[in-house]
């Protein structure tokens, strides 16, 4: 199989950033995806409906003519969060997930969560009505090692919130570990996951190759091989309950390169080429359409995209930023290939 034609894809976990930056990356994600969950991990963060709904104005008015994308808004869980709110979200038709982030767990999160019991009449309410929560499941606790946050999380958070709301629908983000799958596998329909491209191509050892890469570090951080197997056995397996986020979570050179380097991959610029390559290296292509293209919009009730987005197997050059500009981000891959690309002979920005 040398080209591939999907029903348009959407990402289902997207950091767009805002002013410069936003419209830096942004164009890369609309030629790609239909639409994007859109964080909102902002500084501040989008904590109301109304703030969501100016952060999307801006996004669409980043768009350059002719581009079209719809950004699928989220709210950022804070402990001063009101069920009113989540209503008010829901109502708007335009705000699709509430955020979880442990205060404290990873960049621009210190706004998060310092207790989930304070936040249960909030989860009332989106258990109510089916509002999605996404967890960036960590532990924050020093004690426990980085590369075992996300089990330990499971185990001392998920479980307990799944038992005291067993209808609220959850999607545990940017999984990474085998541990993770497992728990997916078999916990209800209630409970699905997000995959990264950087997950299912890399191992920890990406980090380390031959110096520090800090452009390979983020959160959760890239883990052990056997980990990085499991997810590429779940990404492929055809259930529903795994699909595609790219966490692409871009920072300016300058916060990366530095002696406390800022975590996020920035994957954007090869999103679906990335995925591609990794389901064509688990002899898996066929199973990449669900995963990309329809388990998601099942979970979050929307409908398929109407559109198709054809791939061919021909190596792409991710374009390197300049590098006297610190600002720009830096695309995972830079300066070297990816095997797929999109089909129109003009696949580089
Ligand atoms: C994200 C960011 O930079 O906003 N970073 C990351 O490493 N993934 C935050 C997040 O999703 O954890
Ligand atoms: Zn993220």
């Amino acid at each position: 199989m040398n080209t591939l034609t999907l029903i348009r894809p959407d990402d289902w976990h997207l950091h767009l950033r805002d002013g410069e930056l936003l419209a830096t990356v942004l164009p890369a994600t609309a030629r790609r995806f239909a639409r994007a969950i859109v964080m909102p991990n902002l500084k501040p963060p989008v904590r109301t409906t109304a703030e969501a709904l100016a952060y999307r104005e801006r996004i669409l008015a980043a768009l350059p003519a002719g581009m079209s994308f719809e950004p699928l808004m989220t709210l950022y869980l804070t402990d001063q969060t009101q069920p009113d709110e989540i209503r008010r979200a829901h109502d708007s038709g335009q705000v699709h997930a509430v955020k979880y982030y442990p205060a404290g767990a990873t960049t621009h999160s210190d706004a998060g969560l310092t207790d989930p019991a304070r936040a249960a009449p909030v989860f009332e309410a989106m258990q109510r009505l089916g509002m999605p929560l996404l967890i960036h499941g960590e532990v924050t606790d020093p004690a426990v090692d980085i590369f075992d946050r996300e089990a330990v999380f499971i185990e001392r958070h998920l479980i307990p919130l799944m038992h005291d709301f067993p209808s609220l629908r959850i999607v545990l983000e940017h999984i990474t570990t085998r541990d993770a799958v497992q728990f997916v596998r078999e916990s209800p329909d209630t409970l699905a996951a997000t995959i990264t491209a950087h997950h299912l191509l890399y191992n920890r050892n990406a980090m380390f190759r031959g110096g520090l890469r800090p452009h390979f570090y983020c959160l959760p951080v890239l883990k052990r091989e056997a980990h990085r197997s499991a997810l590429i056995e779940a990404a492929t397996s055809g259930s529903p309950k795994f699909f595609l986020g790219t966490d692409s979570a871009p920072h300016p050179r300058q916060d990366k390169q530095s002696a406390c380097g800022c975590a996020g991959i920035y994957s954007a610029p090869a999103a679906i080429e990335l995925y591609a390559e990794a389901f064509d290296t688990a002899n898996a292509l066929h199973r990449l359409e669900g995963f990309a293209s329809r388990f998601g919009a099942d979970f979050y009730r929307l409908p398929h995209n109407r559109d198709t987005l054809t791939l061919e197997r021909v190596a792409m050059r991710v374009p390197e930023t300049d590098p006297a500009d610190e600002r720009l981000p830096v695309p995972l891959r830079a300066g070297e290939t990816v095997s797929w690309r999109i089909a129109d002979g003009n696949a580089v920005e």
